[in-house]
């Protein structure tokens, strides 16, 4: 399910030049007197109408607190104070106004929260992450990570994939240091976790376990946890290491964590590059 929140606007057209400029809002949808814009998950209506509507507040949040910074360099003149933290919610943030004088508020939250990105968010905005805060992850939340990639597929639904997390140091510290560089992400982690298939249990333990890890990686995304494929982890001294038989397949191990910051988004090839003409 999903929804829009609608206000009325007397000025339409600055009102989608400040939520579009200023805030970086998509404009969703034109529909002519009304338009529909979006940030995030968040889907936000505008009227044209005799009234403008100020009641409430429209809050934006963001993924750490520098995001929140920067808006509020943006927002200095019409902010009502400096962004601070707010104990009670455990948010830090910020009010300003809009054009029409509504209550806009800038904030992230300084406390785990549950997925809320968009699919295409979630495809896009995800990014192999090599630094992390020295913050645990929380069991529930790995529970629920773990929960979310029961729904992998698998060849014939085969289901034979299964996870290892890893949180001793001493072990956190040998996986790290297996591949050099490549392997290092592996020690700036609270912890790791390794994704494996039991051939046993299905004809594709490649395949099977390979999506697994892409699942796991992609839902600790939504639940803003960074992870980082590392390659090559199909080895018997990993194996021994962790008790995982040496027919098994280990398709990576995987720091996890709090990312430190959001890496930039490394260059992608367009589209057409991707899709090959019939011959
Ligand atoms: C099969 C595979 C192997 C990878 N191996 C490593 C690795 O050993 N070490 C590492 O730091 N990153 C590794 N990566 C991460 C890539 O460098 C990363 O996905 C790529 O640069 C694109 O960046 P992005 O994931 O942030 O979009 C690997 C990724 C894939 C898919």
């Amino acid at each position: 399910m999903s929804g829009i929140t609608f206000f009325s606007t007397k000025n339409l057209e600055k009102i989608k030049e400040f939520y579009t400029k200023k805030i970086d809002m998509d404009l969703w949808l034109d529909q002519g007197g009304c338009i529909i814009l979006k940030h995030g998950n968040m889907l936000l209506g505008f009227c044209e109408g005799a009234e403008i509507d100020k009641g409430g507040t429209i809050t934006f949040f963001y993924e750490d607190k520098k995001k929140v910074d920067q808006m509020y360099i943006k927002f200095k003149d019409s902010a009502r104070s400096e962004p601070k933290e707010n104990e009670k919610f455990h948010i830090y943030n910020f009010f300003a106004e809009d054009v029409e004088g509504r209550t806009i508020e800038f904030q992230t939250f300084l406390h785990p929260i549950k997925p809320y990105l968009g699919g295409e968010e979630l495809l896009r905005g995800r990014r192999s992450v090599r630094d992390f805060k020295d913050k645990e992850v929380p069991e529930e939340i790995l529970s629920k990570i773990f929960e979310a990639c029961r729904f992998s597929p698998t060849s014939r639904n085969a289901q034979g994939y299964y996870f290892i997390p890893i949180c001793d140091r001493e072990v956190i510290k040998f996986m790290a240091s297996r591949r050099g560089g490549s392997s290092k992400p592996i020690q700036e982690a609270p912890m790791a976790v390794a994704v494996c298939c039991d051939p046993e249990e299905t004809l594709r333990p490649i395949q099977d376990g390979c999506i697994a890890a892409y699942h796991f990686i992609l839902t600790a995304w939504a639940y803003g946890l960074g992870t980082c494929w590392i390659a090559a982890m199909d080895r018997e001294d990993v194996k021994e290491k962790l008790g995982i038989p040496k027919d098994h397949y280990v398709a990576t191990v995987t720091p996890l964590g709090y990312p430190q910051k959001i890496p930039k988004t490394p260059l992608r090839k367009p589209k057409e590059s991707f899709i090959k003409k019939e011959l």
